[in-house]
């Protein structure tokens, strides 16, 4: 294949990947920007392999077959709730192929460059190598705090911010003895050197990052992501890597901007971590006392929605692993017929990855206009008579605003509890992601709802007549 039409079909993949990103911006249009985004993939793979790829095919079908084959299994078994950590690990690979693709470049001696061209493409071989390296650590300790499998505590070493200076300053001083090293045939020991500080940097900065702001950690690796597969583009003077890094990366920038401003947090807080601490005072355990909870039934719920004119369903984490979404749907149907108003309330973090909710919502055919984001409905509140919390915890609890020193404080929530009424749908008294109890469920006007969410949905369903 010429020079020529590979360019073409990357301008094209290019394209597709610009409108693939347009579509995912709306749940409305989102999987028309998934097949954008297929069909640049598959463009960009073709090209890649019948115009650029010249030798060692058996390698590359042997790669493809393998990578794709776990690929789809992987996407195939995972629950929608496990998304966030796939995601995390997927990244995690993205950082590694950055450091791999910068080590074979740097060692293959067959790359003959001589004064600042050769100047030019070690800072970028230091650079590539830099962010993947930091993105692979930084991922697999996402991957196994958001799996469950290491405690989501932020772990704060003493000195910390000394800690990373030093880092810093280490990886800058590396860069300049890699360089000089290279032009004379060394600089191995200071790129391996920096490798090693790079890790050691994303192990730190993810462990100091407490459960609460593990969005943004996922968007910001995402983006670091990115940036690796940028610089990779870089080291291979391979223009759609370049272009397509950098809109992952300035995408996934921009995500994190947005998810640190749905949190209120400010971006360099969060990476310096230290927020999201569990060692701050919940806002029960600061009154000393947790108050009384009022439990009900499904009947009586029942009984409550089909009184009321204002209705709002908000739901959290728990809806999407009861699958109530499409219960949820059946029981706004029907109470719609009869004529009582039903909205949704959709927190930006609500559930374990950006947009999971609308996701939910979305396949279980609830109408988009009925859906509105927190900044939308969180003034409506007072009209509301019923607020049903289905699965929810972090996004509706009162200590993000009453209680300073907790480790959601200052996050915006779902103000509920300025309604007539809130009825809680959750299995115990189990706190949510962020390990903080609740007042909301301690409120006057709150009513537990325990068990399954689609378990007790089904009975109020039945209820409805
Ligand atoms: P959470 O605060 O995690 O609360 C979910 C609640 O659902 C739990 O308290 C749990 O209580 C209940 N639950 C679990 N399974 C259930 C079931 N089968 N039936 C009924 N209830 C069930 O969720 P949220 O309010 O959606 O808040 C999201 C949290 O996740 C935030 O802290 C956010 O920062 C964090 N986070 C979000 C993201 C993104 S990007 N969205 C990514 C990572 C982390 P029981 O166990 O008592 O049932």
């Amino acid at each position: 294949m010429s020079q020529g039409i590979v360019s073409i079909a990357y301008i094209g993949a290019t394209i597709m990947f610009i409108l693939a990103l347009g579509g995912l911006s709306n749940p409305e249009t989102s999987r028309r920007g998934n097949l954008y985004g297929i069909l640049g993939m598959t463009m960009a793979l073709l090209a890649t392999i019948i115009g650029i790829v010249s030798d060692h095919y058996i390698i590359l079908f042997g790669g493809l077959l393998i990578g794709g084959s776990i690929g789809m299994v992987l996407a195939r078994k995972v629950a929608m709730t496990q998304m966030p950590e796939l995601v995390a690990i997927l990244h995690s690979l993205v950082g590694l192929a950055a450091v791999l693709v910068g080590f074979a470049n740097f060692l293959d001696h067959g790359n003959v460059l001589s004064g600042i061209d050769k100047t030019i493409h070690d800072v970028e071989t230091y650079l590539g190598i830099l962010i993947g390296a930091l993105t692979f650590s930084g991922s697999v300790i996402a991957f196994l705090k958001l799996s469950a499998r290491i405690s989501g505590k932020p772990l704060i070493l003493p000195g910390k911010h000394w800690l990373n200076l030093t880092l810093l300053i280490g990886a800058v001083l590396l860069a300049f003895s890699f360089v000089n090293g290279s032009a004379h045939g060394g600089g191995t020991l200071a790129l391996v050197l920096m490798t090693i500080i790079s890790l050691g940097f994303g192990v730190h900065m993810v462990m100091a990052i407490g459960g609460a702001d593990m969005p943004v950690v996922v968007s910001m690796l995402n983006s670091y992501s990115g940036w690796a597969a940028a610089a990779t583009g870089f080291m291979l003077n391979n223009d759609l890597l370049i272009v397509v890094g950098a809109l992952v990366g300035s995408s996934g920038a921009i995500l994190s901007y947005i998810m640190c401003r749905a949190m209120n947090r400010r971006f360099l807080s969060v990476i310096a971590g230290g927020f999201g601490t569990s060692g701050g005072e919940t806002a029960a355990g600061a009154e000393g006392e947790e108050g009384e909870i009022i439990a009900v039934e499904a009947v009586e719920v029942a009984e409550m929605l089909l009184d009321s004119k204002e209705i709002m369903i908000i739901p959290g984490y728990g809806m999407a692993v009861a699958q109530a979404q499409h219960i949820v749907n059946d029981i706004t149907r029907k109470l719609r017929d009869k004529k009582i108003n039903v909205r949704f309330g959709i927190h930006p973090v609500a559930g374990r990855m950006p947009g999971h909710m609308n996701v939910l919502l979305a396949e279980a055919k609830v109408p988009y206009d009925i859906v509105f984001e927190l900044d939308e409905i969180n003034g409506d509140f007072p009209d509301v008579d019923v607020s049903i919390v289905i699965g929810a915890n972090d996004i509706v609890n009162p200590a993000a605003q009453e209680v300073p020193n907790s480790p959601i404080a200052g996050m915006p929530v779902l103000e509920c509890w300025k309604g007539k009424t809130t009825i809680v749908l959750k299995r115990s008294m189990a706190t949510g992601y962020a390990g903080v109890s609740n007042p909301l469920f301690y409120k006057e006007n709150t009513r537990m709802l325990f068990g399954d969410a689609k378990e007790s949905l089904s009975e109020v369903l039945k209820n409805l007549g």
